[in-house]
């Protein structure tokens, strides 16, 4: 069994139902990864049923004022996810024709999406083939590979960036990228992760080697 068919079989047996893990809806799936940038999914949750009620698509989102947006924000912090998502809001109503991109390439060039962004969209909503790397894949790379080379470092992001783009299922990568998301948030966690019970313990570098409390690798900068 390949990783990414182990991987996927955890997920299936163990993944919690959100909401936007059921459509392949661009602007909701942006809407969750939006939320979600800096914010648990227990926290961002009710916001992210508060946004897609008030908000079903991208043109109501266009049409609201910034007071509006920033007061459903209100609680969540870092205010200019807010900003940017109405600035991108208005940008696909005006350039795309209100359709939410799709493709890598044209979400990259929107205000608010970076590279995991527009991976997690475009491989959520129409299975392209775009490994996303956030904070929870770092930690599963790392530690299934035993990498020391530290997260926040330019060799580091590249290093990790290939080995997803390796392990990613390109058949399957919508699924894939969810499921690397979910093991490092529920299995591979950051503490006590649940080694006895990982279908991964046989072959992770850091279970075998002791090491799962001293990867990931980060700087003080
Ligand atoms: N955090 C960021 N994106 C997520 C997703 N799609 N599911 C769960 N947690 C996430």
């Amino acid at each position: 069994m390949s990783f990414s068919e182990r991987l996927i079989a955890w997920y299936r047996n163990n993944k919690r139902d959100l909401p936007w893990r059921n459509t392949n809806n661009a602007y909701l799936i942006w809407l969750s990864e939006i939320i979600l940038q800096q914010t648990r999914v227990e926290q961002g949750l009710p916001y992210y049923l508060r946004f897609a009620d008030a908000y079903p698509d991208v043109k109501s989102f266009a049409n609201a004022s910034e007071d509006q947006i920033l007061k459903m924000w209100q609680g969540l912090g870092y205010y200019s996810r807010g900003r940017n998502m109405l600035k991108t809001a208005k940008v696909v109503q005006n350039e795309f024709n209100g359709v939410f991109p799709v493709a890598y390439a044209d979400l990259i060039t929107l205000t608010g999406i970076g590279e995991y962004t527009a991976a997690a969209i475009s491989s959520f909503s129409s299975n392209e083939a775009k490994a996303v790397v956030d904070g929870n894949v770092y930690r599963v790379i790392a530690r299934y590979f035993g990498v020391a080379t530290p997260i926040n470092s330019t060799s580091g992001k590249k290093e990790f960036q290939a080995i997803a783009d390796n392990l990613l299922n390109r058949d399957n990568a919508g699924e894939h990228n969810q499921a690397m998301i979910e093991f490092g948030a529920l299995q591979c966690k950051p503490k006590n992760p649940d080694c006895p019970v990982c279908p991964f313990q046989s072959s992770c570098y850091a279970y075998q080697h002791q090491k799962t409390n001293e990867l990931p690798v980060k700087l003080k900068k």
